[in-house]
C-alpha cells in the first residue's frame, strides 16, 4: 500500500511542544504578518497582466481569487489550529493522507515559495529600475530583463518570426541584474540569521498601506465611468485567467499558520489572523484595481491580426515596445510597474515615485518571507527523512540551516534572471493551488477519520466550505495558461521519480523513526515574527 505511511498528530504535536519556540504573537501581529507577506509584486505589478488578461473585468478576477483563498484560508484554520507546527501544508498532509501525499505538497510547496520568490523579486527589479530612471539614470535595458532571451529561445523553438517577435529580441534584455542582486542579498541575510522582528515588519506594513492609500486617494476622484467599458473584452474565460494569475496576489496569508507555533493561544489567533490579513488585503485591492481602471483605462492589446496578446509573451513585450516607440501614451497593460505608472499618467509624477520607492523598499522582505517559507518546507522535509539531512544541518555560528537556504538561493537567482514575473507568477500558482486543493481535501478527510479530536476552530458548514475551496482550486489550475498548468504535473512527476529513488527507502516514518525531534529548537523564527530587540 503506498498510502499507508501517515505520521501521527500526536507524534507532529509532542514534536511541537519540545521544541518549545517563544510564544509571543497575538492576534494583531499575525495579521501584520499576514498582509507583510500578501502585498507586494501581484498587486504592485500584476495589475497590468490581470488587466490584458480580463481588461475592467479584471474587477471581477480580484473577487474571485480573494474569494477562492477565503475558503482556503478558513481550510487553513482549522488545519492550523489543530496541529499548531510548522511545514504548513506539507506537515498537515502528512498526517492525515499520508506521506506520498505529503511528498507532492512538499514538492508543489517549492514552485509556491521559491518561484514565488523570484516573481517578487522580478517585481522589486522593475521598481528599482523605473525608481533610478526617475533619478535621471537609464539603467541598460539588455541587463533588466529577459524578453530578448525569450523571443530568441521562442523562434528557436519554431516560433513564427511576427514583428512584435523581432521587436522584442531587439530590444528586450538578457539578463535581470537587479533581480538577481536582489535575490543574493537576501539568501545573504537569511543564511546570517537575519530575521525581520515584528517591528520591522509593522513599519513595512505602514508604508505599504500608506502608498495603497495614497494611490486609491488620487485616483478615485479622477474616476472615469467610460474606462470601464467595455467590461469584459474578454469575456468570462478572460475573467477566470485574470484570476488564476492574480490569485498571486493574495498568496503569503500561509505564512500565519506557519508561525503557529510562535503564536500565543494559536487556536484562537490564527483563523483571525488568517482571515483578517485576507479581508484587509482583498479590500484594499479592489479598490486600487477600481482606482486604475477608472483612471486610465485598462484595455486588452492586441496583435496585427486582432488577437489579444499574451501577457509576459516576448511578442507582446515586442507590441509594447512598438506602441511606446510610437509616442502614444502607454497603455496600462504595457507598465511594468502598473500602480507608479497609473499615477504618472494622471498628472502625480511625484507621488508616482513614491509609490515606487515604498515598493523598493517593501518588496525584499516579501522575498525574505517566501525563502524562508521554503527553507522551512525544505527543512522540516529533510528532517522526516525524505531529502538529505544533510540539507538540515544548522550552521554552527549563525544557527541558521545554510545548505537549504544557499540551494534555495541558487534557484530563485536562476530563475528570476531570465524569466519574465507573470511567467513566474504564473508557474508559482500551479503549485499554491494544489497545496491549498489538499489543504481542504485533508479537512474533510480528517473530520471523517478522526472526528472527536478537539477542533478549536471548526471551518463553518464545512460541506460546502470545503468543496468550495476544491472546486475554486481547480477552476483557477485549468484557467491558467497551458504552459503553468503543464508545469504542476511535469514537476510532480520529477517528483514522483525523486521520491521512489530516494526519498521512500529513507523516511523516518516509514523506517520507525516516528518520534520527537527538537534540533531546529535554535533556529531563527519567522521574519516579521521576532520579537523586536529592545
Ligand atoms: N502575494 C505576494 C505578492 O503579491 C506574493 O507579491
Amino acid at each position: 500500500m503506498i498510502f499507508d505511511r501517515v505520521k501521527s498528530l500526536d507524534a507532529i504535536l509532542a514534536t511541537a511542544e519540545k521544541k518549545g519556540l517563544h510564544r509571543s504573537l497575538g492576534a494583531f501581529q499575525l495579521t501584520m504578518l499576514g498582509i507583510g507577506a500578501v502585498i507586494g509584486t501581484g498587486i504592485f505589478v500584476l495589475t497590468s497582466e490581470a488587466a490584458q488578461k480580463a481588461g475592467p473585468g479584471m474587477l471581477l478576477s480580484f473577487i474571485v481569487a480573494g474569494f477562492v483563498c477565503g475558503v482556503a484560508a478558513l481550510c487553513y484554520s482549522e488545519l492550523a489550529s489543530m496541529v499548531p507546527v510548522s511545514g504548513s501544508a506539507y506537515t498537515y498532509t502528512y498526517a492525515v493522507t499520508g506521506e506520498l501525499l505529503a511528498w507532492m505538497v512538499g514538492w508543489a510547496l517549492i514552485l509556491e515559495y521559491a518561484v514565488g520568490a523570484s516573481a517578487v523579486a522580478v517585481g522589486w527589479s522593475n521598481h528599482a529600475v523605473g525608481l533610478l530612471r526617475g533619478l535621471g539614470w537609464n539603467f541598460p535595458a539588455v541587463l533588466s530583463n529577459g524578453d530578448a532571451l525569450m523571443a530568441k529561445v521562442s523562434l528557436a523553438f519554431g516560433a513564427e518570426a511576427t514583428p512584435d517577435l523581432i521587436t522584442a529580441t531587439q530590444v528586450g534584455g538578457y539578463f535581470n541584474l537587479p533581480a538577481v542582486i536582489i535575490s543574493i542579498l537576501v539568501t545573504g541575510l537569511l543564511i546570517l540569521g537575519t530575521t525581520e522582528s515584528a517591528r520591522v515588519n509593522a513599519v513595512l506594513v505602514a508604508i505599504k498601506i500608506a502608498a495603497l492609500t495614497a494611490f486609491i486617494a488620487l485616483t478615485i476622484p479622477v474616476l472615469k465611468s467610460e474606462n470601464f467599458t467595455p467590461f469584459l473584452p474578454t469575456g468570462g474565460t478572460g475573467v477566470l485567467g485574470a484570476a488564476a494569475s492574480i490569485f498571486f496576489a493574495y498568496v503569503g496569508f500561509d505564512a500565519v499558520s506557519t508561525a503557529a507555533e510562535e503564536t500565543k493561544n494559536p487556536q484562537r489567533n490564527v483563523p483571525i489572523g488568517l482571515i483578517a490579513s485576507l479581508g484587509v488585503c482583498t479590500l484594499f485591492y479592489l479598490l486600487v484595481a477600481s482606482g486604475a481602471i477608472g483612471a486610465i483605462g485598462a484595455q486588452p492589446v492586441m496583435d496585427a491580426s486582432g488577437a489579444v496578446l499574451a501577457p509576459g509573451s516576448a511578442e507582446m513585450a515586442g507590441r509594447c515596445a512598438a506602441i511606446t516607440a510610437s509616442g502614444i501614451l502607454e497603455p496600462l497593460v504595457c507598465s511594468k510597474e502598473a500602480l507608479v505608472h497609473v499615477l504618472d499618467s494622471i498628472g502625480w509624477p511625484v507621488m508616482g515615485r513614491l509609490v515606487g520607492l515604498a515598493a523598493v523598499l517593501a518588496l525584499p522582505s516579501v522575498v525574505l518571507m517566501m525563502m524562508f517559507g521554503q527553507t522551512r518546507v525544505f527543512f522540516v522535509m529533510a528532517r522526516d527523512g525524505l531529502l538529505p539531512a544533510k540539507l538540515a544541518s544548522v550552521h554552527r555560528k549563525f544557527k541558521t540551516p545554510h545548505v537549504v537556504t544557499a540551494v534555495t538561493g541558487v534557484v530563485v537567482t536562476i530563475a528570476a534572471a531570465v524569466l519574465p514575473v507573470g511567467r513566474l507568477a504564473d508557474y508559482s500558482n500551479s503549485g499554491t493551488l494544489f497545496a491549498f486543493l489538499m489543504v481542504a481535501i485533508a479537512v474533510l478527510v480528517l473530520r471523517r477519520k478522526d472526528p472527536t479530536r478537539k477542533r478549536p476552530f471548526r471551518v463553518p458548514a464545512v460541506g460546502i466550505i470545503a468543496p468550495l475551496a476544491i472546486i475554486g482550486c481547480v477552476g483557477l489550475y485549468v484557467s491558467l495558461p497551458l504552459l503553468a498548468i503543464l508545469v504542476l504535473p511535469v514537476w510532480g512527476g520529477i517528483g514522483l521519480i525523486v521520491y521512489f529513488m530516494y526519498s521512500r527507502k529513507r523516511s523516518h516514518v516509514g523506517l520507525g523513526l516516528d518520534d520527537v525531534h527538537e534540533d531546529d529548537s535554535d533556529i531563527p523564527p519567522m521574519p516579521g515574527a521576532a520579537p523586536p530587540v529592545y
